[in-house]
């Protein structure tokens, strides 16, 4: 009987697409992915340390599980629970002294290992295994060819780490330097998710801009393995025949260079909508975040992205209440967001993170003035965001459509800009790209109407659940 591995995902598309990877990992020794954790003899909690209480909530969530493995115990069945991702790679070894029920901590650069790691669990090698190693070779060189299609809409990880360092960041602890997959790599994985039935690709990265992957080898006298940004990548991926739409997160505004601009004004599959993270609108708040930009460097980026694709729409992250931010630092944030105009963009309470830089600032800012500015500031992006959402009704969209709606008779899909999309359809054509007239707004979807049922695809693909977040 195949054994059944239950991975509860927390964080970013990153967290996201490594469960998968994980999956593929572990089915060569019989594990087959299960929904329902009660049947589960593999437990992975895949966690996230970018914010707040994260080694609590996992704390508590692994206390949920204890009696699990002692009913399973009971049973003569042995269920291993093993965390990964960004608190197993910052808590280490703490974690099994404070957790004895855990039977593995793994940090994300050690995937590959998993089997190996699995089999001596399993041989009862000792209780508790970790692996926080940061290995020299990739795991991408490592991990087996993925499974069967991730469905219409995938991810694909080129590029991870970061060596930027803001101030307030966990990142270039917990996932290391920047390291970016080698060109044909990417390329053979999206052919492979395209002939899975992938329309739409989102390359996933930290630093997903920063990409400089080894390009492929070419003949001489052209030196081998120039590297790759971006842009060219981008480029090269949009050739592939059957691929409709690419996306890409996240980005730091310093590495948006001008061939990865140009290609947003020549390569249409590239889609309008672009997540770029700001964080703040205030110099002086940006250069204690180390993110050696000012506002009006991006204010400026953001006109030269405008100038080559008009239509482009833009996200962004914002934190309120660094240390030391004032009143009239915030006013600067709230500035810019005018300016700007965003089509959606996520805000958070800055939370120190242990270990870096600017959790030791002694300025710390009040938690009551940072739940007042975070309103504000959610007050004013809520509203823009009604206002684009608004300016598509009467519009004839393309949607690419990924699961059922919540009530019968609906699907769920994607606009061009990211929008979520609700209509009546048949669930045949979940996996498809379809037009709707759009007829109504609100803050967070859009609703309208097919324009053809007559639409008959031949075959219907699974759909693949997206949650917004990210890092850069
Ligand atoms: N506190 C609050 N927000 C943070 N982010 C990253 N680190 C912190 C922190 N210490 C936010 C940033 C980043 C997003 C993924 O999470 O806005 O872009
Ligand atoms: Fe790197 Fe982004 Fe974190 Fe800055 S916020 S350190 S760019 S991952």
């Amino acid at each position: 009987m195949p054994k059944k591995l239950y991975i509860k995902t927390y964080g970013c598309q990153m967290n996201v697409y490594d469960s998968v990877r994980m999956a593929d990992a572990l089915a060569p020794l019989g594990y087959a992915r299960t929904e329902a954790v009660e049947e589960a003899d593999f437990v992975i909690l895949n966690t996230c340390h970018i914010r707040e209480k994260a080694s609590e909530k996992v704390y508590s969530e692994i206390g949920r599980l204890r009696p699990l493995k002692t009913t399973a115990a009971a049973e003569g069945r042995q269920v291993l629970l093993g965390i990964a991702g960004c608190v197993a790679q910052a808590e280490g070894e703490e974690m099994l002294r404070r957790a004895p029920a855990v039977d593995l901590v793994f940090g994300p650069q050690t995937y590959h290992r998993l089997p190996e790691m699995v089999t001596r669990l399993l041989a009862g090698d000792g209780r508790g295994l970790v692996d926080t190693d940061f290995p020299l070779d990739s795991k991408f060189d490592h991990l087996p060819e993925e499974s069967a299609g991730q469905g219409a809409a995938a991810f694909l990880s080129v590029q991870e780490g970061c060596d930027k360092f803001c101030s307030f960041c966990v990142v270039p602890y917990t996932r290391g330097a920047e390291f970016s997959r080698p060109v044909t790599d990417i390329i053979s994985e999206a052919e492979r998710l395209v002939a899975g039935g992938a329309l739409e690709i989102t390359l996933l990265g930290q630093n997903v801009n920063a990409y400089h992957g080894e390009g492929p080898s070419v003949a001489s006298p052209i030196p081998a393995s120039k590297t790759w940004g971006l842009g060219r990548l981008l480029r090269r991926l949009a050739e592939i025949d059957g691929l409709e739409r690419l996306r890409y997160t996240t980005s730091h505004p310093r590495d948006m260079d001008a061939e990865l601009i140009a290609t947003h004004r020549d390569e249409p599959k590239l889609m309008p909508y672009l997540h770029l993270p700001v964080q703040s609108g205030s110099d002086r708040i940006l250069s204690a975040m180390n993110r050696k930009h000012s506002a009006d460097d991006y204010r400026r980026l953001v006109g030269d992205l405008r100038n080559a694709r008009p239509d482009l729409s833009l996200s962004s992250d914002f934190i309120v209440g660094f240390p030391g931010e004032r009143d009239l630092d915030f006013a600067d944030t709230l500035r810019l967001v005018t300016d700007v105009g965003y089509a959606q963009a996520y805000s958070f309470k800055y939370s120190p993170r242990p270990g870096t830089p600017a959790s030791d600032i002694e300025a710390q800012v009040p938690e009551s003035v940072k739940t007042e500015r975070l309103t504000a500031l959610q007050q004013l992006i809520g509203a823009q965001q009604l206002a684009f959402n608004q300016g598509k009704i009467g519009a004839r969209l393309d949607v690419l459509l990924e699961k059922p709606g919540k009530r019968p008779g609906q699907l769920i899909g994607r606009s061009p800009w990211m929008q979520s999309v609700v209509v009546e359809a048949p669930e045949r054509l979940i996996g498809h790209i379809i037009e709707v007239d759009i007829e109504a707004a609100h803050g967070n979807s859009l609703a309208g109407r097919v324009v053809t049922l007559d639409y008959r695809p031949d075959s219907t693909v699974a759909s693949t659940v997206f949650e917004q977040t990210g890092a850069a």
